[in-house]
């Protein structure tokens, strides 16, 4: 009788669990808005990637933006400025405030994907 009321709860728990899992479990808090899925196709075309990571991913010349806008000492304000003038090795690509602003979209998006 005990075995079979302790068989009863492990299938209980792992019903729970999974449906946990199965449902809000892996959500990801952040959506992506059109203007940041623009951004991501800027991202792409402009090949950030080359000098830029996300997530650890990309090339190393330049730092790793999955973080920028919550990092303290960067910041949306600093990113943008630095998307719209350029640094000492970052290219200027004289983009519009709006190609900014789509870019840094989808940067606050990367960056709300991050630990919750
Ligand atoms: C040739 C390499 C290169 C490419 C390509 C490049 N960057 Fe950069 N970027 C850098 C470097 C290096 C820095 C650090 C500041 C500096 O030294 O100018 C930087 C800094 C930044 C920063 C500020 C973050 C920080 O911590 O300094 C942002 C935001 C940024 N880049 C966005 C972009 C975006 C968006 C693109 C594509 C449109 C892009 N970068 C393409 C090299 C590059």
């Amino acid at each position: 009788m005990k075995k079979v009321a302790t068989i009863s709860i492990l299938l209980v728990l792992y019903a729970a669990y999974s449906s946990w899992i199965y449902t809000s479990g892996t959500a990801i808090a952040a959506t992506m808005t059109t203007e940041a899925m623009r951004g991501k196709q800027l991202w792409q075309r402009l090949n950030c990637q080359t000098c830029h990571q996300l997530y650890g991913l990309g090339g190393y010349m330049g730092p790793d933006l999955t973080t920028v806008i919550t990092d303290k000492g960067r910041g949306a304000a600093y990113a943008r400025g630095m998307m719209l003038s350029g640094g000492r090795q970052m290219p200027n690509y004289h983009l519009s405030v709006q190609d900014a602003d789509m870019l840094l979209a989808y940067l606050s998006y990367v960056n709300g994907t991050q630990s919750r």
